[in-house]
């Protein structure tokens, strides 16, 4: 039988992407801010209703730039251990410190009751996290930021299209990220944004992503985070086939919120006023030893769910001097992502279902 991946990449109508590569070739143009990244980046600011935007390589390097954007490379980074590790890679590969603060047991998201505890003179930031795509206490978020004087980034990674209390889920905090990678809702093979609120801020990260420099004048230390044209047409197909896919995984949500037993299941919190984008299909099993069974057997049929996120973040081998965050670590032995695609079918749901249901 056919294995079943825990995703699957959504490719475009061949004939209409065919066309954007079309012209590529008349344009001659393949990358330097090009024709196609410039359309998709102002179809992108429209749907995401915020001007300040940047299109980048990879929501890895969106997550240095808006760092740097607010220079921060030394001293400490609050962040939340339940996140995948670019979350945590990005502020040590700036040279920074991350303090881990466990997380809410109900969202999954940083737990904002515990943060102003690990605030020190050396704290310059909070990089949340909006876990699966849930978010997390922008309030709370926003008013610690204000009363200790630090910036707010968000790793709205898992974001795209998620919308809270009438704005995109990426349009809260100092800065938001996100991650345009093949695996994400929204895709451009690999790619990211930056979203900031300022035009002072806008134009730094304009200038940190193109190595520092307009034309010959050179303003400050940059880096390459630019995107090609084969990204651009990429993204253009899909942001307008976007309100379809979504439509399609909600689908494919509802099938399995019929299938599976979900009073023996823990699922993020989902509050009100909030528009999911269906990004995830995550479970928590009540044991480690209860998830270890439910792998093994789904992976026995051919099933390949993934552990999402392992490990906790605070136990990585090159981390160093971290607290426990016990909440974070349960959860990470606990929790499975499902096979969720756009693609996938009601029958191969309600199969992945009765496995689960026979391993409870
Ligand atoms: C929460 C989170 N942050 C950051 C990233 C990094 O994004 P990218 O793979 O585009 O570099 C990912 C990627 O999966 C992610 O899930």
């Amino acid at each position: 039988m056919k294995k079943i991946f825990v995703t699957k990449p959504y490719l475009p109508d061949r004939v209409a992407f065919q066309e954007k590569i079309d012209r590529i070739w008349e344009n001659e143009h393949l990358t330097n801010q090009g024709p196609l990244l410039t359309e998709l980046e102002t179809e992108l600011k429209s749907f995401l209703r915020n001007p300040y935007f940047h299109f980048v390589t990879n929501g890895t390097l969106a997550l240095q730039l808006a760092l740097r954007a607010f220079d921060i490379t030394s001293g400490e980074v609050i962040t939340a251990p339940f996140s995948y590790v670019a979350t945590t890679s990005s502020i040590m590969w700036e040279g920074c410190r991350p303090v881990f603060v466990d997380i809410d047991p109900k969202t999954f998201c940083i737990d904002v009751n515990k943060i102003e505890a690990a605030i020190t003179p050396q704290t310059r930031a909070i990089m949340a996290v909006h876990v699966f795509g849930y978010p997390c206490d922008v309030e709370a978020l926003e008013d610690i930021g204000r009363r200790h004087n630090l910036k707010i980034i968000y790793d709205a990674a898992h974001a795209f299209g998620a919308d809270y209390k009438g704005k995109s889920l990426l349009s809260y905090g100092d800065a938001a990220t996100c991650s345009f990678h093949a695996t994400k809702v929204f895709h451009t093979i690999e790619g990211g944004c930056v979203i900031s609120h300022d035009e002072q801020t806008h134009k730094k990260i304009g200038l940190l992503k193109s190595f520092g420099h307009i034309g010959d004048d050179h303003f400050c230390l940059g880096i390459n985070a630019k995107a090609s044209e084969f990204q651009a047409a990429m993204g253009q197909c899909n942001l307008k086939d976007f309100a379809k896919i979504i439509q399609d995984r909600a689908q494919v949500s509802t099938w399995y919120d019929q299938a599976l037993p979900l009073e023996k299941l823990q699922r993020p919190f989902h509050p009100s006023d909030f528009s999911y984008n269906y990004a995830y299909y995550p479970v928590v099993f009540e044991t480690p030893d209860i998830c270890k069974q439910v792998i093994a057997n789904l992976t026995a049929e051919n099933i390949i769910p993934r552990r999402y996120f392992y490990p906790s973040l605070n136990t990585l081998p090159y981390v160093t001097n971290a607290d426990p965050c016990p909440v974070s670590e349960s959860l990470a032995m606990r929790v499975l992502s499902l096979p969720f695609y756009k693609e996938l079918d009601e029958a191969s749901v309600i199969r992945i279902a009765d496995i689960i249901k026979r391993s409870l």
